[in-house]
């Protein structure tokens, strides 16, 4: 068995004629901070998408902590430990952020008692607790019993990153966590989720456009370009690939953080 975490081999994916992912080879290791670069369009979200099961790929094999996961649908691999937010923060805009958070950590708990995600109309205290301990760790206590769809857009992410942390993933996918955010709210965020690596206990895959956001998390960087991955390695190994420089990084890179 491979030490990976989470292996794909060989993904093609294509929308009618048009073919999005090329033979796409990405594998994570447990710890790993893994970032996925590449111009608007490279097919970033689509890897995601084939990754978390939301759609499937029409070639190529998926392997997450031993098991072969291809054919599996979103909401089992969710159970079997991949957890995913989206390029636009996918939450309950009726409901509080207190309100979102129990509906995420109920939802996991009766996941692990191998139960239905159904949802409590009385969370128990357990649950409240639980809830109100991680909006804390995220810095939304100030806005718990707002309206969700009042909350600026550095708070929504926010929320829907806790959401996605309630489910304790083994791995974490984050599809553009800082995208549209002022500087402010981006730096916040980064330093959020340097926070939770420092922790531990989980994996994580992101797309991300800054340079400085890809290069202060990275532990590996994977390339992708019109669908292809031209090049996986360290920060180092990317930040010197002349490929990677010709098409994507430009001549600046070495002034990234
Ligand atoms: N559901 C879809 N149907 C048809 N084409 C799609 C679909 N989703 C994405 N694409 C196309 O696939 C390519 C890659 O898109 P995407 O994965 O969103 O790229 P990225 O996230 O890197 O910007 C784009 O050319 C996009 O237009
Ligand atoms: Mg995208």
């Amino acid at each position: 068995m491979s030490n990976f975490l989470l292996e794909a081999r060989g993904i093609d994916k294509s929308y009618g004629r048009i073919q999005v992912l090329k033979n796409v080879d990405i594998s994570i290791a447990p710890g790993e901070a893994h970032v996925v670069i590449g111009p608007n369009g490279a097919g970033k979200t689509t890897l995601f998408k084939v990754l978390s099961g939301e759609v499937f790929p029409n070639n190529g094999s998926i392997t997450f902590a031993g098991k072969d996961v291809t054919a599996d649908p979103g909401w089992q691999r969710v159970r079997s430990g991949i957890g995913r937010t989206f390029q636009s923060a996918r939450i309950f805009s009726e409901l509080t952020p207190f309100e979102n958070m129990v509906v995420a950590v109920e939802a996991h708990e009766r996941v692990v008692k191998g139960k239905r995600p159904l949802f409590a109309l009385r969370p128990t205290k357990a649950v409240r607790d639980t809830a109100a301990e991680i909006l804390e760790d995220f810095a939304l206590t100030k806005v718990a019993k707002a309206e969700t769809k009042s909350l600026s857009h550095g708070d929504k992410k926010r929320l829907e990153l806790a959401m996605a942390v309630a489910g304790r993933p083994q791995l974490l996918m984050l599809d553009e966590p800082t995208a549209g955010m002022a500087p402010g709210d981006r730096q916040k965020c980064v330093e959020l989720i340097d926070r939770l690596l420092k922790k531990g206990g989980f994996s994580l895959l992101l797309t991300e456009h800054d340079m400085a956001v890809v290069f202060g998390l990275a532990t590996r960087i994977s390339v992708l370009n019109y669908g292809q991955v031209i090049a996986s390695g360290t920060p180092e190994e990317i930040r010197s690939n002349a490929r990677v420089r010709e098409v994507y990084l430009g001549h600046d890179v070495s002034s990234a953080a």
